[in-house]
């Protein structure tokens, strides 16, 4: 059964469908938002042959004529060249103001379609088909959409909602245990950071999502986009409530910078590491209690996650130059860092009250766990 879920942003609302079978009803369910029968579609090269002709059928079905672009997959698509790349191929599909782009994909290309989608003619509409569990709970909702920049990830982009989602559960069938695994970080990140009945169901269900079981996945795929949802809704552009979904994030980018952006750190799995450590400090600072955290990290060890900065398989800097890698954070307000602690499970706030010596003793122990 498809669920349906309403993201109320006035002029710039959309739907977010979660259920089984959806790229074979593409077409039937794009066509309500296109003006004329016509889309442009981007994708990757891992993503293509496992899904594009299916799309492509249901777009023809539905009678929507359809052209595709096949971009290198991996975070270096999401750059300047791509973008002007993409760009190119709508302009010369000759992509008018009133059509809609179709983004398939992960996050990267969720992330430059929505990019190119937002500049093109000052802004046309666009349809996400994200087919990782990282996009579908995440980034193909909220509409932060960008390319990375050579000082940073994601400091090019603008706010651009999509105007309709398709989260296609079965799609998940084709991930790496790695790659679902790691979308699995940005699941339990809702549960910690506002939805505590929901981090309980995890820690039930955790085991069946892994095992593959479509209604376990559907729900946790509808939970995380409702929360998402809701927290968007009251501040989409982020200048309060939103930076909630930051959770273990601010320790994720400086794990993310020092093991180079390689697949040696996935962005999910040092998402998960990241809630890890910002239980402990919220432990340290005497926030919630020790039981917290070692909850947090029970569950994403049973559910075969890293939880500890010695579990990355790379050398690491020392604790003082990655406390420095997560000053570079977008976080940053008139040079002040915020981090987002919490009081319980289901309990994150947001906070600047965090001083270096006990993040530093956080990171020490976490890359020596014995001795903490
Ligand atoms: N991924 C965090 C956000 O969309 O705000």
């Amino acid at each position: 059964m498809t669920q349906v879920v309403h993201v109320p942003l006035e002029d710039r609302a959309y739907d977010i469908h979660i259920g089984r079978g959806l790229m074979g009803q593409a077409g039937a369910l794009i066509e309500p938002v296109l003006q004329r029968a016509k889309v442009a579609i981007v994708t990757d090269n891992n993503v293509a042959p496992l899904h594009l002709h299916r799309l492509k059928e249901a777009l023809q079905s539905a009678g929507i004529a359809h052209a595709a672009l096949i971009l290198p997959a991996g975070e270096a698509t999401k750059s300047w060249t791509h973008l002007s790349q993409t760009i190119d191929f709508f302009l010369n599909e000759k992509i008018e103001r009133r059509d809609v782009v179709i983004a398939l994909g992960g996050g990267v290309i969720g992330d430059l379609v929505g990019f190119a989608a937002a500049i093109l003619r000052r802004g046309v509409r666009f349809v996400q088909i994200p087919t990782s569990l990282l996009a579908q709970v995440d980034s193909s909702v909220g509409g932060k959409t960008g390319i990375n920049a050579a000082q940073g990830k994601n400091l090019i982009g603008a706010f651009h909602q999509p105007s309709l989602v398709l989260a296609d559960i079965d799609v998940l069938d084709t991930l790496t245990p790695r790659d679902f695994l790691a979308g699995y970080g940005e699941v339990v990140k809702y549960g910690l950071l506002g939805n505590a009945p929901f981090f309980a169901w995890l820690e039930k269900n955790g085991p069946a999502l892994i095992a593959g079981d479509p209604a376990a996945r559907s729900e946790a795929v509808r939970v995380s986009c409702q929360m998402k949802a809701d927290i968007v809704v009251r501040d989409e552009t982020e200048q309060g409530d939103r930076a909630l979904l930051n959770l273990g994030h601010t320790f994720c980018h400086a794990l993310e910078a020092a093991t180079g952006y390689s697949d040696r750190l996935l962005h999910g799995e040092g998402v998960a590491i990241g809630c890890a450590l910002a239980f402990e400090t919220s432990a340290r600072l005497g926030l919630c209690s020790q039981e917290a955290p070692s909850r947090v990290r029970a569950h994403l060890k049973a559910m075969g996650m890293k939880t500890d900065i010695s579990d990355i398989d790379a050398a690491m800097p020392e604790p003082e130059d990655l406390f420095s890698l997560m000053g570079q954070d977008k976080k940053v307000v008139a040079g002040q860092l915020n981090f987002i602690m919490a009081r319980d499970i289901g309990q994150a706030f947001v906070t600047a009250d965090v001083s270096e010596a006990v993040i530093l003793s956080v990171l020490e122990a976490s890359m020596d766990p014995r001795s903490a």
